[in-house]
């Protein structure tokens, strides 16, 4: 067969099935994908993968029978990977006898995919998460490092905040990348893919939330680069936790409620810190947000409650998955207001999500867990969106402070703050 890619000698040895068909097949899979969107080479990639794919949905079999095939092969990345959440914790989201039932259907095959994953590479049983390149999860990229990943969240930080290199791809192909260790360059791989089309000017009075400003980026640009300017008036110069978990979000919201895969923000990322206004392309768009288009946004979310007035039952903070820094600033928020109002128990059934690493670090400040806990807060790793994701669950009046749970559900999106006085 005929590629139209520059190919290595290496290459072509593996792609004429020299070194085995499975191994063939999965090169062969990363350029055809590569020549779809132009790429002329491969590139190797410089950090572990993380996968999109975590859940073991049964009619996905195409899936488990590749896996088995790379596993009876020997076949795994070249590095430990880390992979999105798991879809599952009875333990802290509680599910009725009817929901157990739908989730044994839908995740039947947890079990064995778990297991597939660990024979082709997953780190360990904590690499359950959306937000691997947290400090406590530990697949942290360098700045330039050359990435194969698929989880948007994780892809536009990755790129913009970290300044690493990774293409939003198919799940799947990242983890076909990792075992060869390849990866097409093309888009954001490439300086010129790394450029804005659009300028956004925040000429906001207020330091907008960071996942209705992401929102708003997002369903403007849509999959183009966006340069954000005036941002920095109230985030400053330093990527500080508070800003980093600000950029999480606010990054993850863009990703899902358009599809940015990298943004710039002056004076703050690092691409925009060393070549500031020059990343702007000829000819960009500019696009202002004042405090009325930020109400306009806010004011555009669909309610997708089946009952409009229903009380709400069931909150979910931490889509992405929380930060050590976000996990104790909710839980001094939630027991000042306790304090406050004299409650001792929260309304509403409100579950925090975070990586099972940040989870068993924020247990070491025994003080502070207990605090949460006390307050009848649940602390659990799996991913919102897969418990949503069903019949029964949508039907659910479920409040969130993520846009992207709300984009993807029926939930309803609320401010922090909004959040707080709903639960109570
Ligand atoms: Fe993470 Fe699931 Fe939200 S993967 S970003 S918690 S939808």
């Amino acid at each position: 067969m005929d590629f139209k890619m520059r190919l290595t000698p290496k290459e072509i040895e593996i792609l004429e099935g020299k070194h085995g068909e499975t191994l063939k097949k999965a090169l062969k899979s990363v350029v055809l994908y590569g020549e779809t969107f132009g790429a002329e080479e491969l590139v190797d990639i410089t950090g572990p993968v993380h996968l999109v794919t975590s859940f073991g949905i049964p009619i996905l079999e195409p899936v488990f029978d590749m896996m088995e095939e790379l596993i009876s092969e020997g076949l795994l990345t070249k590095e430990k990977f880390t992979v999105d959440p798991r879809p599952i914790d009875y333990e802290n989201v509680k599910a009725n006898l009817l929901e157990k039932i739908v989730f044994k259907i839908m995740y039947g095959k947890q079990k064995e995919y778990e297991s597939q994953l660990k024979k082709v590479g997953l780190k360990d049983d904590n690499s359950f998460t959306c937000t691997c390149y947290l400090p406590e999860v530990g697949n942290i990229p360098k700045r330039g490092d050359i990435l194969s990943w698929a989880e948007s969240s994780a892809v536009v930080y990755a790129n913009s905040v970290i300044g690493a290199r990774t293409n939003r791809n198919s799940g799947i192909i990242e983890l076909l990348s990792g075992i060869v260790g390849k990866t097409p360059k093309f888009g954001f791989l490439t300086d010129g893919g790394r450029r804005a089309k659009w300028l956004i000017e925040l000429k906001t009075s207020f330091l907008p939330n960071p996942q209705v400003l992401g929102s708003a980026i997002g369903m403007k640009v849509m999959e183009d680069v966006p340069y954000i300017a005036g941002l920095d008036r109230f985030l400053g110069n330093n990527l500080s936790d508070d800003v980093k978990d600000y950029l999480k979000d606010m990054g993850a919201a863009s990703a899902s409620n358009g599809a940015v895969g990298l943004y710039h923000v002056e004076n703050l990322t690092p691409e925009a810190v060393d070549f500031k206004r020059e990343l702007l392309l000829k000819d960009y768009n500019t696009y202002i947000i004042d405090d009325s288009e930020i109400e306009r946004i806010i004011k555009s979310y669909p309610l997708m409650w089946k009952s409009k007035d229903a009380k709400p039952s069931l909150c979910f903070i931490g889509c992405p998955h929380l930060s050590l820094n976000q996990l104790k600033n909710w839980t001094e928020k939630i027991s000042k207001e306790l304090e406050k109002r004299g409650n001792k128990k929260l309304k509403v059934n409100t579950i925090l999500c975070a990586a099972p690493d940040v989870i068993e670090e924020f247990k070491k400040d025994s003080k502070n867990y207990e605090k949460l806990i006390s307050s009848g807060v649940k602390l659990t790793y799996i991913c919102p969106l897969m418990y949503m994701n069903n019949p029964l669950c949508s039907k659910k009046a479920v409040i969130t402070n993520s846009n992207k749970l709300r984009t993807y559900s029926t939930a309803r999106f609320y401010t922090d703050d909004e959040i707080l006085n709903y639960i109570f």
